[in-house]
């Protein structure tokens, strides 16, 4: 299994409860598992990525503080795995301009970019996380809805190097996407939850602070709870918050608080979210006391990915005839 992440701040627990648990479930399943922090991509939506290094620390705190293993799973960067970044010229030469250009997350994402201009590594990098995928033969990616085009994508890649190089056998496995059960959490205000909008609640936020931001959390007007996604989208995102939190059926929150309103609401759902995360802040800050053994367990990855790599371009270059 193999998932990336851009170092981009700290991770939220829309992102938790969207995959997060079930990577630490199947970490524990004894699945062999990498977590690639993606400190090249981060770059594609902005010129410089500030506190670069900082952010890559935190997002290795949070992976242990939510149980990730560094035993059990590898995780590790892309600039530190040059084969893995080889891989990406002769994927290269199997795309089209226009190929690259009808990726449908890629149009959103150039939307929403904070640069004036689109970069050459924002077009490509759909094809960077092919060689993300493909470098170590993943069959599973868990991600969330919006990555499908780029497990597609790879998919494509795959088969394309595969029929004409693969002459030998095939040098490169498809892999499947691996999506979430939990349904999707809004941001406080309403809108896909993201730290840059200021609308998430970060797993390494502070119990204040988490009150804070569910305090100012938009509901709508009626009184009475009760649990209806379609209609109420923004009451059963916190109610669903609370059920997530505390293992209870959505249902039965909602009847719980009933006609408490959305102050009864907000309550619960900051006092289940505040219990929940409790024993993850405090590992968090346990480990955080320790920047350079966050170093470490990068290093460690790192060191695990680099031969894995090298295998495989090494198999690209026999089945491409270059391997002089
Ligand atoms: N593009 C993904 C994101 O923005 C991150 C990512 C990079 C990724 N490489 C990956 C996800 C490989 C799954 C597999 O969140």
């Amino acid at each position: 299994m193999l998932t990336g992440d851009r170092p981009a701040g700290r991770l939220h627990l829309g992102y938790y409860f969207g995959t997060l648990q079930n990577r630490a479930r199947l970490q524990d399943l004894a699945v062999n598992t990498f977590m690639l922090i993606v400190d090249y991509q981060v770059l594609a939506d902005r010129d410089v990525a500030e506190n670069l290094s900082g952010n890559v620390e935190d997002l290795v705190l949070d992976y242990l503080a939510v149980g990730l293993d560094p035993a059990k799973s590898t995780i590790y960067s892309h600039s530190a795995v040059p084969a893995l970044n080889q891989l990406l010229l002769p994927f290269l030469s199997l795309v089209s301009v226009a190929g690259l250009g009808r990726n449908p997350t890629i149009k959103d994402e150039i939307k929403h970019s904070q640069q004036s201009a689109v970069s050459g590594l924002m077009f490509t990098y759909p094809l960077h996380q092919a060689a993300d995928m493909l470098f170590c033969k993943s069959n599973l990616v868990p991600v969330g809805q919006d990555q499908l085009p780029h497990l597609e994508f790879t998919r494509t890649i795959a088969r394309r190097f595969n029929r004409r190089y693969g002459v030998g056998g095939d040098v490169f496995l498809e892999p499947e996407a691996l999506l979430s059960s939990a349904p999707l959490l809004l941001g406080t205000d309403g809108g896909k939850m993201s730290k840059s909008r200021g609308n998430a609640i970060a797993l390494a936020d502070g119990a204040d602070e988490t009150a804070r931001l569910i305090r100012g959390a938009k509901t709508d007007s009626i009184r009475h709870i009760t649990y209806d996604p379609l209609v109420r989208p923004e009451v059963a995102s916190l109610i669903l918050l609370a059920a997530l939190c505390q293992k209870l059926d959505p249902q039965d929150v909602a009847e719980e608080v009933g006609s408490g309103g959305s102050g009864e609401l907000k309550k619960v759902v900051t006092e289940s979210v505040n219990e929940h995360l409790a024993p993850i802040r405090a590992r968090r800050a346990e480990l955080g006391r320790d920047r350079s053994h966050l170093r470490d367990i990068l290093k460690q990855g790192n060191q695990h990915a680099n031969p894995i790599a090298e295998r495989t371009l090494g198999q690209v270059r026999e089945a491409m005839g270059t391997s002089y």
